[in-house]
């Protein structure tokens, strides 16, 4: 039988190499994001390489709330159903509290938070009326500390774990499989502008690697495991002052 996996935030970076690595591995896909020209271009690069893939594709601004349900629903009738759902569309604008630049910090919530809880919530209903499914949410090493200048980006994560965590525990016993990522970095389009990104691995080692855990079904994993499990746990110890360097 084959399995099936919607992910959001497919158009680049890890969703983009997550679509090649899972469609590799045999899985029907379900491509969402803004830019509908690049999932396009995907879909024909995976059909190039194997014809028979299975790809579908939707536009969807997680931010259209009301669009979230009717893009997920589509993508159950053209793949007949989907057995997981890679909640990943974010971003990561970067902003300074109290130097008038809330709108970067609510565009990071609304679209990390919010659009996550969008697509979580409309997944659930499918899974919980089809009795079965495997929710994957992609949150960040920034959910185990509030980060300088990320400050709406590290709450957006930590509220995505925290969500995560109150799901699992709601659908418990009811064959909902609850997974959690905190990628620390990987090198995509969304952090190439930092100076500074410690421990750095390729997008198509971290697809692989995210590959790994969601078969596996672990409840939550940093990625890679190692160092990022040891250094996640510091980040949650250090002092302010050391923090406050980064
Ligand atoms: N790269 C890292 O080191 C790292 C570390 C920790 C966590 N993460 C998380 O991993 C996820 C993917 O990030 P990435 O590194 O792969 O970045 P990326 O290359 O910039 O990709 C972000 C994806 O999200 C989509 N997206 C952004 N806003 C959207 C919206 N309003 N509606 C729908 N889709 C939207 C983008 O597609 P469109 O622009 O076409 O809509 C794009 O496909 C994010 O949640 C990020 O926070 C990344």
């Amino acid at each position: 039988m084959i399995q099936t996996i919607l992910i959001t935030g497919a158009s680049s970076g890890i969703g983009k190499a997550l679509a090649f690595e899972m469609s590799n591995r045999g899985y029907a896909i379900g491509l969402t994001a803004r830019r509908i020209e690049e999932l396009e271009k995907i879909r024909d690069e995976i059909k190039k390489e194997r014809s028979s893939a299975i790809v579908a594709i939707r536009k969807l601004d997680v931010t259209d709330y009301n669009d979230v349900p009717i893009a997920v629903n589509s993508i159950v009738e053209e793949l007949n159903g989907f057995d997981i759902a890679f909640v990943n569309a974010g971003i990561g604008l970067g902003e300074e509290v109290g130097k008038g630049q809330f709108e970067k910090s609510r565009c990071t919530i609304e679209t990390n938070l919010i659009g996550a809880i969008a697509t979580i919530d409309a997944a659930t209903n499918y899974f919980l009326e089809r009795g079965r499914g495997h929710i994957v949410g992609v949150a960040s090493v920034a959910a185990f500390r509030g980060l300088p200048r990320s400050a709406s980006y590290s709450a957006s994560k930590a509220g995505m774990s925290v969500y995560l965590e109150a799901l699992r525990a709601e659908t418990y016993g009811r064959n909902i499989d609850v997974t959690v990522l905190y990628p620390g970095f990987i090198d995509t389009p969304l952090n190439d502008m930092l100076k500074s990104r410690p421990f750095l691995i390729s997008v198509e080692k971290g697809a692989a690697i995210i590959a790994g855990l969601i078969e596996k079904k672990v409840k939550s994993s940093t990625v890679p495991v190692f160092p990022w499990n040891i250094v996640g746990r510091l980040l949650k110890i250090l002092p302010t002052s050391i923090i406050a360097k980064m």
